[in-house]
């Protein structure tokens, strides 16, 4: 059997997590999927980096739009980040040379997702980002795959670690957010632009991901109202403790008579929920069906290990042969979030 050969952009920690993935379990992911899965070539900004890793068997770009292009591999690995630049271009020409994609890009999805998910299908390619979401947790592929047979009512959850983290030791250690702010700066916690973040806009993403997949639309990024969660203070804690609540950095994104609704704010949740137990930086997505009623789904949503989990399964999906298309169904039938969902003139 033919080995699916991998090219990957980016070694930063997702990108190191992979290549550390593929090195262990090379028999078990051959076993799993009924084929060697091979890394042909990698690419990164600073080559003479120790990674802690060992690269030597790979072919190396400089350019990741060069490794896009290479006859050698079938898929593309873009693990850059970034809503535009490298990994917009280095995408781009992956498909527009024939590969299958997997990435982690949430921004590069939630903003250009129906554009490039077009330019997949018109290609014969897919693009497969569950690690984009909610990280470790399969929650694209539960909702793709074995959710398949629900009419989605309503997806929700956390889907921002830092920011729960922040909260919750706000909670738990009476820590005010400012200092919490500058701890999560100190544990690399936070994205390069921190207002991603703590303004709600990194879990935005990943709800205008979430929600396009439940609800058959393009990612409707602009139609999230979003808050963040800079204006929480210790007294708003206190207070919703007082009535038995917590506060969290809730997505939501369900079914209205008015069409798709979607927000992303700080919202009370009971302290006794499992929403209202969550801490840390663990993420939490909760779908519900017409037929499966309720699913809850826990787990690490970010971090070298659990994302690569994430972008293994995927890369394991293409070995298979699977060819979802990108948001579930063609690019070519998602219809606009607003009204789309109901039905409703
Ligand atoms: N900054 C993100 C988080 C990383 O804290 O959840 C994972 O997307």
């Amino acid at each position: 059997t033919q080995a699916l050969r991998l090219g990957i952009a980016g070694l930063g920690t997702v990108g190191v997590g992979v290549v550390k993935i593929i090195r262990r379990h090379a028999d078990l992911l051959q076993a799993r999927t009924g084929r060697p899965i091979e890394i042909t070539a990698v690419s990164a900004r600073n080559a003479k980096k120790d990674r802690g890793v060992n690269l030597s068997d790979y072919a190396w770009e400089s350019d990741p739009v060069a490794l896009a292009k290479r006859d050698d591999i079938d898929v593309f690995v873009e693990l850059i980040g970034g809503e535009n630049g490298p990994a917009k271009a280095s995408v781009e020409a992956a498909l527009a040379s024939g590969k299958d994609v997997v990435t982690a890009n949430k921004a590069l999805l939630a903003i250009h997702g129906q554009e490039l998910a077009e330019k997949a299908e018109a290609a014969g390619r897919v693009i497969r980002f569950e690690a984009a979401v909610a990280g470790g947790i399969p929650v694209i592929k539960s909702l793709t795959e074995g959710l398949a047979g629900n009419e989605i009512k309503r997806v929700m959850g956390v889907m921002n670690g830092t920011c729960n983290y922040i909260l919750t030791r706000m909670q738990s250690q009476e820590l005010g957010y400012n200092a919490l702010f500058e701890e999560c700066a100190e544990l690399g916690y936070l994205e390069a632009d921190p207002n991603l973040d703590v303004g709600g806009i990194d879990a935005a993403h990943k709800l205008a991901l979430l929600s396009s997949i439940a609800f058959g639309t393009k990612p409707n990024f602009d139609g999230i109202q979003i808050e963040g969660i800079q204006q929480i203070s210790l007294e708003d804690i206190h207070q919703a403790d007082d009535m038995g609540y917590r506060i969290k950095l809730l997505g939501v994104a369900q079914r209205s008579a008015r069409g798709l609704e979607q927000r992303m704010q700080p919202c009370l949740v009971p302290s006794t929920s499992a929403l209202g137990q969550l801490e840390g930086g663990t993420n939490m997505v909760v779908i519900e069906g017409d037929s499966v009623e309720q699913v809850v789904l826990r787990g690490p949503g970010a971090g070298e290990g659990p994302t690569a989990s994430a972008v293994m399964g995927d890369v394991c999906d293409l070995a298979r042969g699977l060819q979802i298309p990108t948001f579930g169904r063609p690019a070519t039938s998602l219809q606009d979030a607003q009204a789309a969902v109901t039905g409703l003139p």
